[in-house]
């Protein structure tokens, strides 16, 4: 796979497909978290000193094909601007291109001098993008010399700005975030440093089988937390009372226990609980240890002390530590300190290379205030599970067959 800094920018067309589909306001105005923005930075910069013509493309939200001002990635320019200003130590030239095709995307990148950016309305404005429709890739080809792909987080897509405009230039190459993303997380499973140990949590079995089933095959330990705990143990035959429970996804954790036992895969559920009345932040809560049955009326919404203990001594031995999904309800403060536990156990061991995945655990680790100790936080959250599960990448493939 050829990587930006293979290629020849200087005084070039080159168009790079990031992911700036960032959290916004209701409103569609205000960035709340512009992470993504910021980890492409160091491309966007590397193309900037190496002269290019920058053509900046990305999808916003899922506008479903039409022009929608809440999807506009207008705001996205300021910001831009602003980090670039800092990042660089000048003022670069940042013009937005109100369609991402067309005559004025056309005339604004003839117009680009080398050194300035040119920021694309959204991508799925057009129904196209998705459908990955041949002609609408080559009209985006068209604005171009040089193809880079560093939006690692769109990956999973085989969308036109991820795969089929690579059948229509000349040179096509990941850029430097898609390259961090893809050596952490391939070398983390291909040849991980042992022990190794995926923590797996989120609310449903049926979200994370995938990611079980491939972890399985590589992983000394597995720690599940959160929702799908439930399902996990109600198949080795606890009463969990009103927990969530996924009644038709028993008999496939039943096989998910027996294929750990048979690759000696040591398989940790929660061995204590936070019980609440009901699922509400302002819930009576218990904790309950043991294997015997839940209280009636009660649920699991958080892993309980013993097990943060249990879990923790894992995650301190770990070499290799690979997080997806949290441990309980960890959005309502009552249900939060299971998440947070993990979180700082993470952190703490500065020995193993820890890798986090997927919106809620990225949110649970800089709530947690220890982001900055992980050794990589992806800005994937579909792509990275998609990863995990062992699945390859449209947007990756793209770029390995030229
Ligand atoms: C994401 O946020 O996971 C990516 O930007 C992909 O967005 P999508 O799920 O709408 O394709």
């Amino acid at each position: 796979k050829l990587s930006i800094r293979d290629l020849e920018l200087q005084h070039k067309h080159v168009f790079v497909r990031v992911d700036f589909n960032v959290p916004l306001t209701d409103d569609g105005t205000e960035i709340t978290d512009d992470t993504r923005i910021r980890e492409t930075l160091p491309t966007i910069k590397y193309a900037l000193q190496h002269k290019a013509k920058l053509i900046l493309a990305s999808h916003l939200g899922r506008p479903k094909g039409k022009p929608n001002p809440k999807y506009s990635l207008r705001p996205i320019v300021d910001r831009l601007r602003t980090l670039l200003d800092h990042e660089l130590g000048e003022k670069i030239n940042v013009a937005f291109s109100p369609d991402c095709i067309g005559e004025i995307a056309t005339e604004m990148s003839r117009q680009l001098e080398s050194g300035q950016v040119l920021l694309l309305e959204n991508l799925r404005f057009h129904p196209e993008e998705e459908a990955n429709d041949p002609n609408f890739a080559k009209q985006l080809a068209s604005l171009c010399e040089i193809y880079v792909n560093d939006a690692f987080g769109s990956a999973h897509r085989a969308h036109a700005s991820t795969e089929g405009i690579t059948h229509f230039v000349q040179q096509s190459a990941a850029g430097l975030l898609m390259e961090k993303e893809l050596n952490y997380m391939g070398k983390a499973l291909e040849a991980p440093e042992k022990p190794f140990v995926a923590i797996i949590g989120g609310a449903k079995v049926s979200d994370k089988i995938q990611v079980i089933e491939n972890l399985l095959n590589k992983v000394d330990a597995l720690l599940i937390g959160g929702g799908m705990a439930y399902t996990f143990l109600m198949a080795q035959g606890q009463d969990t009372g009103k927990s969530l429970v996924e009644v038709d996804k028993i008999d496939t954790a039943k096989e998910a226990l027996a294929k750990a036992e048979s690759k000696g895969v040591r398989f940790l559920l929660p061995v204590d609980h936070v019980l609440a009345d009901k699922f509400a932040p302002d819930a009576k809560t218990q904790i309950f240890a043991g294997t015997g049955a839940f209280p009636a009326e009660w649920m699991a919404l958080d892993i309980g002390p013993k097990t943060v203990e249990l879990f923790t001594q894992e995650i301190t031995a770990a070499r290799t530590i690979i997080w997806n999904g949290p441990m309980g309800v960890f959005e309502m403060a009552a249900f939060a300190a299971g998440t947070t536990a993990i979180a700082e156990a993470v952190a703490a061991n500065t020995q193993a290379i820890s890798i986090i995945g997927g919106g809620d655990s990225v949110s649970a680790v800089k709530k947690a205030g220890v982001s900055d100790r992980i050794t990589h936080i992806s800005t994937g959250g579909g792509a990275s599970l998609e990863f995990l599960e062992g699945k390859k990448l449209p947007g990756v493939e793209a770029l390995t067959e030229k």
